[in-house]
């Protein structure tokens, strides 16, 4: 990289100015945001980021599942272009920084480019992924899961939410069908995010260099029982499936204890069928979310789940349908990018440290396609999926710098 290159700067106020900005769209009364994949105000979300990139002199377009790209060329533009971004969908009580600032930081990097009027030699893409969240569509990372040919396009647009409606079908109504997805080549990858847990924070650093990823498995799991009068009916002849699914959860929480260190073990969804006070519950639906940074530890969590879940069935004469819906393996990201980072980081003067991914990014599946790094930034008490997520003006300032200096490490140009 020519030197000028390494005195460009991003703006630290304007960056903080658009993340609130994007946080109005869908804002909560406790500060966070709601912006559920392909609602209305994903829309709106996805309009104000085009604005944006236009303005900024992007060309900017959307594949067939929704994925944006904005493009800033390069002096090559035969050249694979060197891409960053994240997501703009949210869970229901999301906060204002998962996704949306690796987004708004990409952004910032071609704002400071254009400023300095630097041009690189590779072109820059800014991508917004489809349904990074998984939470109204199962499972996550789906945009970027099909873009990398993980999951077959109709299988993707087939995915429905619990009304019933697809993707394909939501993508349509909010304008965003467009046509093809992946198959081409990306130069490499960087993705800023907060860190979403606590260890940075405790650390005192700034900068998590992300060397990598744990892996991750979803289940669904349908226990059935029998429907009966909370009154008359004995308790030794009842088939309740609440009292089952009870045992799967406290079952869930003894193996992420029991898997340490670096289990996770959740179960965040629950359905209970009638859902009456003086019905015993006949069905019940529920989830599981297991990971581990080791995948032989997580085959064997996946072990325990099962013999839990069986047991479960059988001590309340239950039947039960068990599936695994999703996984991915441990996934190292690319040592150069990783190194740049690393470098990017140490050139700005910001203390830093390696990190492991608890949580799933798209930069997961784009690391099966493209040489792969991601950039973290502490967040409060390393609180997130909460409406309270808060991460400080410099921590985001700064991942945004390290982004900055990373792509231009891989993209050239003066
Ligand atoms: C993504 O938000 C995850 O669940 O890790
Ligand atoms: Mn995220
Ligand atoms: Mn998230």
């Amino acid at each position: 990289m020519a030197d000028r290159g390494k005195n460009l700067r991003i703006d630290a106020a304007r960056l903080w100015q658009s993340l609130m900005e994007m946080a109005r769209i869908g804002a909560t009364a406790k500060g966070g945001v709601n912006r559920l994949a392909l609602t209305d105000l994903d829309r709106e979300s996805r309009q104000l980021f085009t604005r944006w990139c236009e303005d900024a002199g992007c060309t900017v377009s959307h594949d067939a599942m929704g994925n944006i790209f904005a493009r800033r060329p390069g002096r090559d533009n035969t050249l694979p272009p060197i891409v960053t971004g994240s997501h703009l969908d949210s869970q229901p009580t999301g906060g204002k920084y998962d996704g949306a600032y690796g987004v708004l930081a990409g952004l910032e990097v071609v704002r400071a480019l254009n400023d300095a009027d630097f041009q690189t030699e590779a072109p820059i893409e800014v991508v917004v992924w489809t349904n990074e969240e998984g939470s109204r569509f199962a499972p996550a990372m789906v945009g970027s899961g099909t873009f990398a040919g993980v999951f077959a396009l109709a299988d993707s647009l087939a995915i429905t939410d619990a009304d019933g409606l697809t993707m394909g079908q939501e993508l349509a109504r909010i304008g965003y069908d467009g046509e093809g997805c992946g198959g081409r080549e990306i130069g490499a990858y960087f993705e800023a995010h907060i860190e979403q847990g606590p260890i940075l924070e405790a650390a005192g650093k700034p900068v998590g260099v992300v060397t990598g990823a744990q892996g991750q498995r979803w289940y669904e799991i349908n226990l059935t029982g029998q429907e009966s009068h909370a009154g008359p009916t004995p308790m030794a002849v009842r088939r309740d499936a609440l009292v089952g699914a009870a045992a799967i959860v406290l079952a869930v929480n003894r193996i992420g204890h029991e898997f340490q260190p670096g289990a996770c073990a959740t179960t965040g969804m629950i359905v209970s069928r009638p859902n009456s006070r003086n019905v015993i519950p006949g069905a019940v639906f529920l989830t599981v979310d297991l990971r581990h940074p080791d995948d032989a530890r997580l085959a064997e969590m996946d072990t325990a789940l099962r013999d839990a879940a069986g047991a479960a069935a059988d001590a309340n004469g239950l039947d039960l349908a068990l599936e695994q819906i999703w996984s991915f393996d441990a996934t190292p990201f690319d040592a150069q990018c990783v190194a740049a980072v690393r470098g990017a980081a140490q050139a700005a003067g910001l203390a830093h440290m390696d990190i492991v991914s608890g949580a799933g990014h798209d930069a997961i599946y784009m690391a099966g396609v493209a040489p792969t790094a991601m950039i973290f930034v502490p967040c409060k008490d390393g609180i997130s999926h909460n409406e309270i997520e808060s991460a400080t003006p410099e921590d985001i300032a700064a991942g945004g710098q390290v982004l900055l200096q990373a792509m231009l490490e891989r993209a050239g140009g003066s």
